[in-house]
Order: structure tokens, then sequence, then C-alpha cells
């Protein structure tokens, strides 16, 4: 049965949900076709500190209200290193702006929780999605649902579907270029019930490796040990984790870190991705689904965010104003911004990992530049500006 909307997006992560908001508030039709069910979207943990104009964007979008309200306000952040914790003053080093660590999860809560209450169309469960025509301007989607074939004819379509989505596979492998690193270590993560250990995010570089301490609240914590590619969750126990944590932390912050059973336990692995261009014909890509960024200074969530926002002001201006400006830069201006942040989170990765082959020079290096870090004004002021996310067109 074929159907019909202005906008065919794929994917309701974070971009597809934001979109699809953004959009309809416009004016514009949507349709969103997602792989999975809404529960397993939400079952996925991802990191969760939002830029300012992340933050904006959800308020105009609709959704900010809970963020608001249960999102903790950071000014500052704290990097480990040498036995000691040294604070970045992120307010300080750029005229008083901050950060909101509110986890990816409830954002999308939120923004599918605003997607029901307005009755906009999704699709969950639908297999075998493949877009067509996106290089016309009758592009349509294919998929199955409920085992009955389905079409979804639009005069766009939105790839929101992640780095294993189906847009981007689509596209003919000559129209695209692509750019990878995959970093040779990965993250263990783990969640839990316990008060945080600092009330800023504490990055520490070690000679065990990275450690990360965030959180989700005032009583749920998110922490990180880097750790092997070849290393698997189930040999990892809770016991060893904190452990191991502690060891990669100050003394006074190995003190008092409070431990408990973990909620969830994943490995991650870590890549820079790029692929270029970010539209083909009438197909836009977003988020994951054009870039893929290390998770060191979390800018994955804003980058999509920054990609939705770009494009939903491009098909607002196509509709309401005519005009197709917008639309034909859209992959220029996202890569401009995408590429700093690209650029941000491998330095981030590469100053605070222990790398298997840089050997002593590597550490020491690293250390140098970790102390002018702390100690130059002009060096902090380069990190604190990109920490909480650099102006659009800058
Ligand atoms: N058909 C339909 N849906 C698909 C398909 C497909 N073939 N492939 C993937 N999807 C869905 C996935 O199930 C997922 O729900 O697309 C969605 C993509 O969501 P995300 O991977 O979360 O990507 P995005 O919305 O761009 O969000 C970016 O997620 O990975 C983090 O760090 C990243 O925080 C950033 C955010
Ligand atoms: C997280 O809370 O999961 C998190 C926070 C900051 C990062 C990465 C991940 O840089």
């Amino acid at each position: 049965m074929a159907r019909r909307t202005q906008v065919a997006i794929v994917g309701a992560g974070p971009s597809g949900l934001l979109l699809g908001q953004l959009l309809a508030r416009a004016g514009i039709d949507n349709v969103i076709v997602e792989r999975q069910s809404g529960d397993y979207v939400l079952g996925r943990i991802r990191a969760g500190v939002l830029e300012q104009t992340t933050a904006d964007l959800l308020d105009e979008a609709g959704v900010g209200a809970r963020m608001h309200a249960e999102g903790l306000v950071h000014d500052g952040f704290e990097l480990c290193f040498g036995g000691a914790r040294h604070r970045i003053d992120l307010a300080g080093h750029t005229g008083g702006k901050h950060v909101i660590v509110y986890g990816q999860t409830e954002v999308t809560r939120d923004l599918m929780a605003a997607r029901s209450a307005a009755g906009l169309p999704t699709v969950y469960g639908a297999k075998d999605v493949a877009p067509h025509h996106f290089d016309g301007d009758s592009p349509y989607l294919t998929y199955t649902h409920d085992g009955q074939p389905q079409e979804l004819r639009a005069d766009f379509i939105a790839g929101c579907d992640g780095y294993h989505g189906a847009c981007r596979a689509a596209v003919p492998p000559a129209a695209l270029s692509i750019f990878e690193k995959v970093y040779p270590f990965g993250w263990l993560g783990i969640l839990a019930d316990t008060p945080p250990v600092s009330h800023e995010l504490i990055y520490s570089n070690h000679e065990r490796g990275f450690a990360l301490c965030s959180m989700r609240s005032p009583t749920r914590t998110r922490y990180y040990v880097q750790c092997s590619l070849h290393d698997k969750v189930e040999d990892w126990s809770d016991d060893a984790f904190w452990d191991e944590l502690r060891r990669r932390l100050d003394p006074r912050a190995a003190e008092t870190l409070v431990t408990g059973p973990s909620i969830e336990k994943s490995i991650a692995p870590l890549r820079s991705f790029v692929a270029e261009p970010m539209r083909f014909g009438s197909m836009f890509l977003a988020g994951d689904a054009a870039h893929i960024v290390p998770p060191t200074g979390a800018k994955g969530l804003n980058l999509a965010a920054s990609d939705v926002r770009i494009l939903s002001r491009a098909l607002v201006e196509h509709y309401r104003d005519h005009s197709d400006a917008g639309i034909e830069r859209y992959s220029e201006r996202c890569l401009a911004r995408v590429w700093k942040a690209e650029r941000f989170s491998w330095w981030f990765t590469s100053l605070t990992h222990k790398f298997p082959d840089t050997g002593a020079i590597g550490a020491r290096l690293q250390r140098a530049e970790l102390d002018y870090l702390v100690s130059s004004q002009a060096a902090t002021t380069v990190m604190a500006e990109n920490y909480v996310g650099l102006p659009f067109d800058g």
C-alpha cells in the first residue's frame, strides 16, 4: 500500500526524532520508519553532555522542560594526571558558557513522548527499509511491516539511521568519500545507582589507561575505563571494574569513590568516521549515519543536533520561502562543524588515552601537553571553547 508524506525519516534515534519534531512544529508532514521497537531504542546508553546550542534546539522543539528541571548545569570539569586533579573552568574561559549533563536516553524519551502526544506517525519494527530514486525529486522508501510490503513516497528522505543504517549503504560507493580511524582500545562503561565521586566530570590520564567519571543524576553514575578490544564484558566483574577505576584516579577521589552493583555494563569501540557529502539529491544523511566521533568530549549527540538544526532550517526554507539555498548548502555547512568536532574528539582522545604504539615518549609528550593545557590561559581557552561547543558558521 503506498502512502505519502513530505519528509520520510529513517531512524527514531535522537536525530530522526528531533528532526521530526522540528518539522512538525513548522507544519511539515513527516513519517519516521524505525527498524527496532521504541523500548529497544531507549535501552541504548550513550553519552550525556549537552552543549548550549543543543539545549536551545530541544527548547525550540518543545521538549526542554524535563532537561531544565532535571539536567545538571556544569560550568567546569576536571583533568586528572600525575596523581592530581586540575579544574578546567568552562564558564571563566568562554564568557559564562556551560554544558548540561542530561542523558541521551532521557532526551530520546522526551522526544518520543512529545511525538506520541502530538499524534505524529512512527512505524516501529520496519524491516528491510530501503531508499529509492533519491537522485530525482520523487524519492520513496520501501519496507516490510507486520509481514506486509509497504511503500512511503516523499519529497525528501532524511537518513537518520545511524552508522549501520540503510541510507548511506544505498549510495553508490563512487559517490562517497570515507574518512576513518579505528582506535586500538575500547571503553568499558558501567552505570550504577551511587552518588558521583565529584560534582563535576573527571577525565583521567593514567599509565594504566584512561578513565572517566561521569553521572546521570545526583544518585546515578556513569563511569568508564579504557580497556582492550579483546576484553569481554563477562570477564569484568563489578569489583574488578571498581578496583581498576580506583587505581586510575587521584588518591582523594579513589578514597571517596562509592561503589555499588552495576545496572548496565558494556564495551564500546572508539572510531572517528566521516562520509562526504551529506546530501545525495533529495536524500540527506544526519547524525551517526554520516559521522562518528570517539566519545571523549561527548560530541556525538551534539553533532547530530547541529545537523538536524541545519536540515530543519533548510527544509522550512524550501516549503515556506520556496528557496533551495539551504538545501544546496546543507552538506557544506554541516561538514564545516563536523570536522571541527572530529578534530577536537580525536585530539582529546589522543591526549588522555594509553596508546600501545607510542611508548614512553608518547606518555611524556602527553604529560607535557597536559601541564601546558592547565597552566596556559590560551591553551585552557582552546579546550573550554571546544568543550562547550563551537558557534555555528564560525
Ligand atoms: N531501517 C530503519 N531504522 C534503522 C535502520 C534501518 N535499516 N538502521 C538503523 N536504524 C535505526 C536504529 O535502530 C536507530 O534507532 O536508526 C536509529 C539511529 O539512531 P542512532 O544510532 O542513535 O543515531 P542518531 O539518531 O544519529 O544519534 C546520534 O547517537 O550514537 C550516538 O553518539 C551518537 O549521541 C549520538 C547519537
Ligand atoms: C557520559 O556521561 O556517558 C559521558 C560524558 C562525557 C564524555 C563521554 C561520555 O566525554
